[in-house]
């Protein structure tokens, strides 16, 4: 996975289908460094937090006696945030320690001395501080609110569109690309549809396979989610309040649930047409390169009479990247696309205010004026409105698809 990655070591020109395919061998070797950075970027977490601390003190070491004297509690609370991390930081061991051997057909070799801390770039280490506030976001009882906007109006549509009283639920197969850390997935999949979750990111799919996998007690694990922020904070012990996690137990799906998690490139691993019932976006579709390539997949892999649920903003992963393949479309250009391949909107609402991963304690705040959408393929363009068209979506069942490395990345 990873082959396409804005986080990935194959940064060339124009990446997705026009970038340049390497040899396979090529192709595993730049995958094996992709992962170990990856890895070299979780474990370098605590030293550049500690490197952010010492410059802080350093500053304020070099104001004037008289001005620190005013201030009593500043180093303390700097020693404070200190701690937070080192604690941030044996979390994130245990995530490598169960990432190590996570993809059952791929191994990536070991690390020549596995104790060695290698520095990671400032890029790796954004990703790696925005994992950590997606914990929030998708496994704590502090980011139920945000839950609430972003995953309940896509849960509800689901529900209304497959209720379970005409449907058998566990045979309405729903894909949900760009999974996060997978509570959207999960909680499809904890109402008895047949969910898959997709994901591209290694830091979201180490993490997510932690979570998913690892964490059995209720509230028994604790991040800091807030201390890699220094400015916008009302008192000093907003920066370093706790969050608890998981606030349900990620391992109490029924038995019979049909929930996994797949690696890798959403336009590269969905692939055979008319396979899904209900494919359902979060926050996914501006992280593309070319968003209509993106509509063109799901067009192809919804069954005829299947829908597409969107929720998001258009704040496009890649603009001002240097050397990325860049569209950035209005809502507008993007919604006359989907119209003319064919898609029949069904419902629509061009203002559903949402946060992502919102500190609430900050002076600033960001709020998302998200478009959501339901757009159907129809039922009769291949079927001519015959009745197959019904029987088709309550009898077929869920096409669990293979990640691009032949099956062996289903994490749960
Ligand atoms: C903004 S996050 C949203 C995550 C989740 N849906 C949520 O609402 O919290 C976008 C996610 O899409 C993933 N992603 C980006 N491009 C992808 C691709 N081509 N295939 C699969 N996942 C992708 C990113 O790694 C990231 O986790």
């Amino acid at each position: 996975m990873a082959e396409t990655t804005g986080e990935g070591p194959q940064g060339g020109p124009f990446l997705n289908k026009d970038r340049i395919k390497n040899s396979p061998e090529e192709e595993s070797r730049l995958e094996k460094q992709h992962f170990w950075r990856i890895i070299d970027a979780f474990r370098f977490y605590r030293d550049h937090v500690q490197e952010q601390v010492k410059r802080a003190e350093g500053q304020f070491l070099s104001l004037p006696q008289r001005h620190q004297n005013l201030l009593p509690d500043v180093l303390s609370n700097l020693n404070r945030i200190s701690q937070c991390a080192d604690h941030n930081q044996d979390i994130l061991q245990g995530i490598i320690h169960n990432s190590l051997h996570m993809f059952e057909n791929i191994e990536y070799g070991e690390r020549e001395d596995p104790r060695k801390t290698r520095s990671s770039t400032t890029f790796d280490m954004d990703k790696v501080k925005s994992t950590i506030k997606q914990f929030v976001r998708d496994w704590s009882e502090t980011g139920r609110a945000e839950r609430d906007t972003c995953y309940k109006p896509i849960i509800q549509e689901i529900q209304r569109l497959f209720p379970s009283d005409r449907y058998d639920v566990s045979k309405v197969s729903v894909l949900i690309p760009g999974a996060g850390l997978g509570r959207l997935a999960w909680e499809i999949a904890r109402l008895g549809y047949a969910c898959q979750g997709n994901e591209w990111s290694f830091f979201m799919l180490f993490s997510s396979n932690f979570v998913l996998n690892r964490c059995e007690n209720v509230n028994s694990l604790t991040l800091y989610p807030w201390i890699h922020q220094f400015s916008n904070n009302k008192k000093s012990s907003d920066q370093t309040r706790p969050i608890i996690f998981p606030d349900v137990n990620p391992q109490s799906l029924p038995l019979d649930a049909d929930f996994s998690m797949v690696a890798g490139d959403f336009v590269e691993v969905y692939r055979d047409s008319d396979s899904w019932d209900c494919v359902a976006t979060c926050f996914f579709i501006d992280t593309a390169h070319n968003v209509i390539e993106y509509v063109e997949t799901i067009w192809k892999i919804l069954k005829p009479g299947g829908v597409w649920i969107n929720l998001g903003p258009l704040l496009y992963h890649f603009e001002n990247m240097a050397d990325e393949l860049s569209v950035e479309l209005s809502y507008e250009d993007i919604r006359t696309a989907i119209v003319n391949f064919g898609f029949h909107i069904e419902v629509e609402r061009e203002s559903v205010q949402t946060t992502y991963t919102e500190n609430d304690h900050s002076m600033l705040r960001y709020i998302y004026d998200c478009v959501f959408f339901v757009a159907r393929k129809p039922a009769d363009l291949y079927f001519n409105g015959h009745e197959e068209e019904n029987d088709q979506l309550r009898s077929s069942p869920p096409c669990a698809k293979s990640p691009r490395r032949e099956g062996t990345d289903s994490l749960t």
